[in-house]
């Protein structure tokens, strides 16, 4: 089968979080069984020197104010159709805001482009490459489906994956021409929401099949409290709704070959775990103990990942003689809170803000446990790196850390089957004593080493669900055949 990928982001070459780990990650496991893929991402300005590798596939006079060409280049295992629009993409910044932390203003026309000349390619192919099925990420994927279907012509099956529902691109309908979008596609059952038009919206009632990352988040969806206003639109959908639980790259998270440890481990050695407790204590300016839990954070610091409740329980934390290194970068507010805790309690925790893709290797590979409490999570992957690395999770219980963490309360320890500690509802205080039975555990070496070692062997590569994403595509196929 033919796949085209269409996303904003894609690990190693540009990744705010998980969605890059995932586009970078399926389509090797779908090559893997035959299939061939290819991912149409933006090339951001980090991206401009492989152009000069590739080949044009395609191009447009003038797309949105701007000549754009669509390059492709085989890189890092994959095959990538990189959208070089300079007038869009060529910029300083992160990939969606300014250099001054804003949004870009012109946001909607950058992920328009995305999504205007991903239908091209699914409609005409490049270079004579002809996708059977479309598989679109995200709001920044969205509009690709409306386009396909202005187009009028035979095309390719859609599956639109969400990732997360917060994220909706929401402008205004004022923006209905300027993006080439006919206003009979501005309808409820169309791009319209709320009077607005939603990039997101319009993927998800526009493509044949939908899925999300993991089966509970599949389930909220249909909530209002997790839909974020497309609960409706999903519980009407809910026949072509499925969950499919992200996996991770077991290459490039590997804990015995990981280049950014000075030990590389495995399960039958965990000696070079303390090797690597040492080196994070060191980096994170905590007073070295190997026998005191060391429990990490890896995270975008919003309110989703519900960070402002570890500051409430760092007291309780430390009197039971457990530390925290937290790497993560978001809201000010927040990092202000963790850099002020760590000079509060100097030696028991370490904060470094921003983005350091070896430094959260290293966290993984030389911590105890690593903590989320998220209030809501599609899936999550920083738990999945915790089960290969040995890390015990210790997570909110919802969405995939629900779905990928099994609690070691007395059952689930008797039955030999625990591999991370769960806490709900999520709430301060459950998650202070989630935080507590951790290190009651951890006292405990023989049932935290056992511990250790089954997270170890938990599968979660990307074989089962690469096919479930194939059998997906079939069905959506099947669908529109009929
Ligand atoms: P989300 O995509 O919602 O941020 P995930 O758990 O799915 O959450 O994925 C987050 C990804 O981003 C993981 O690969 C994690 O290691 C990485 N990450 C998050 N914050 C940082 C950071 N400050 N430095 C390095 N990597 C980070
Ligand atoms: C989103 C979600 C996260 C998920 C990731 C990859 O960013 O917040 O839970 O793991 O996408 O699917």
């Amino acid at each position: 089968m033919r796949v085209l990928f269409v996303a904003s982001e894609c690990a190693p070459f540009v990744k705010t979080g998980g969605l890059a780990d995932v586009i970078g990650a399926v389509p090797k496991a779908l090559e893997a069984m035959g299939h061939e893929v290819k991912i149409l991402i933006p090339a951001y300005r980090a991206l401009l020197p492989l152009l000069e590798t590739g080949q044009r596939v395609s191009e447009f006079s003038d797309l949105f104010g701007g000549k754009v060409r669509v390059i492709e280049v085989r890189a890092e295992g994959l095959s990538l159709l990189l959208l070089d629009a300079p007038h869009l993409f060529d910029r300083d910044g992160t990939l969606y805001l300014t250099p001054e932390g804003q949004d870009w203003p012109d946001n909607h026309l950058r992920f328009a482009a995305l999504g205007l000349v991903g239908a091209h390619i699914a409609a005409d192919g490049a270079d004579g490459w002809v996708p059977d099925v479309v598989n679109c990420h995200d709001w920044q994927a969205g509009l690709l489906p409306a386009y396909l279907r202005q187009f009028k012509r035979p095309a390719p099956a859609v599956v639109t994956t969400i990732h997360n529902i917060a994220f909706q691109g929401v402008y205004g309908p004022q923006n209905l021409a300027p993006l080439g979008l006919s206003a009979e596609l501005f309808t409820q059952d169309g791009i319209e929401y709320w009077g607005s038009i939603s990039f997101l919206k319009a993927g998800l009632a526009l493509a044949d099949k939908i899925t999300t990352v993991s089966n509970s988040y599949a389930s909220e969806l249909l909530m209002p409290e997790f839909g974020m206003g497309m609960e409706g639109l999903l519980t009407a959908r809910a026949g072509d709704l499925s969950g499919i639980l992200n996996g991770i790259d077991l290459d490039v998270w590997n804990p015995g070959t990981d280049p950014a440890l000075p030990r590389p481990y495995n399960a039958r050695s965990l000696k070079g775990k303390g090797i690597n407790k040492a080196e994070v204590e060191a980096r994170f300016d905590l007073t070295p103990n190997p026998s005191a839990p060391l429990f990490c954070a890896v995270s975008r610091l919003t309110s989703q990942k519900g960070f402002d409740m570890l500051l409430d329980c760092l007291p309780g934390l430390i009197a039971k003689g457990g530390r925290l290194a937290l790497l993560g970068s978001g809201e000010q507010a927040i990092e202000q809170a963790f850099v002020d805790a760590s000079q509060r309690y100097k030696g028991a925790v370490g904060v470094v803000i921003g983005y350091d893709e070896g430094l959260s290797h290293l966290l993984q590979g030389g911590s105890d446990a690593i903590v989320i409490p998220s209030r809501f999570e599609p899936c999550g992957l920083t738990q999945l790196y915790g089960l290969r690395y040995g890390t015990i999770p210790v997570v909110a219980r919802t969405g995939g850390l629900a779905d990928t963490i099994i609690d070691a309360n007395d059952a689930g320890l008797q039955a030999n089957c625990a591999t991370g500690i769960q806490f709900s509802p999520i709430t301060t205080q459950m998650f202070s004593q989630a935080l507590a039975r951790a290190c009651d555990l951890y006292a405990q070496p023989k049932i935290w080493s056992a511990m250790v070692r089954r997270a170890m062997k938990h599968p979660v590569g990307w074989d089962v669900s690469a096919g479930a994403y194939l059998d997906v595509y079939n069905a959506a196929l099947e669908q529109k055949s009929n």
